[in-house]
């Protein structure tokens, strides 16, 4: 990736390692929207009706996300890479695993899939504070509403003591297991 130009004040250097991360945050966004519309799609059950229509302004949110990110490569003097190709060459997690499934067993897997992408926000976040107020500005905003749907998500896996079912899980089949015996 060169950059010919970049905003005044930073060095091509310093935005070529803020481009390098953002197109992976860019990459997570458009994995995980996409994600979002399968479980969409594939939820079945008794709770049917609330875990489809919750997913949907959350679809439209991190599409926005995607957009967000994007752009910014581009006013860096990056150019964003948006293919499916591009989405499989930077993701370091594997695909979504759960197919036709209940409410809770959806919710369960999508709980570990939002631990991880606002993981690896906050460490862009970490980056970008260093190098980038306005870019680490705009990740803080987009964590903040991805922390608030995975507490949506985790208000269905949560008992009234305030346990997660799927505390602890390492993987996505360990936390559809868990909040199935606890849904
Ligand atoms: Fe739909």
């Amino acid at each position: 990736m060169s950059v010919k130009y970049t905003v005044p004040g930073l060095s091509t250097d310093q935005v070529t390692e803020i481009i390098t991360s953002l197109q992976k945050r860019l990459s997570a966004y458009n994995d995980l929207h996409l994600t979002l519309k399968h479980v969409h799609w594939n939820v079945v059950g008794p709770h049917f009706i609330a875990v489809h229509e919750m997913i949907d302004p959350q679809v439209e949110l991190v599409r926005g996300y995607a957009d967000e990110v994007a752009e910014r490569i581009a006013t860096l003097g990056g150019s964003p890479q948006g293919t499916p190709g591009a989405v499989i060459n930077d993701r370091t997690w594997d695909d979504y695993s759960v197919g036709r499934d209940t409410a809770i067993a959806h919710l369960g897997a999508l709980d570990l899939v939002y631990n991880g992408v606002i993981e690896d926000n906050r460490k862009a976040i970490e980056l970008t504070g260093d190098l980038d107020p306005i870019t680490e500005d705009m990740l803080i905003g987009e964590t903040a509403e991805l922390e608030k749907f995975q507490w949506f998500v985790r208000a269905h896996l949560e008992d009234i003591g305030g346990r997660l079912s799927t505390s602890g899980a390492g993987s996505e089949s360990a936390a559809t297991d868990a909040a199935r015996v606890e849904g």
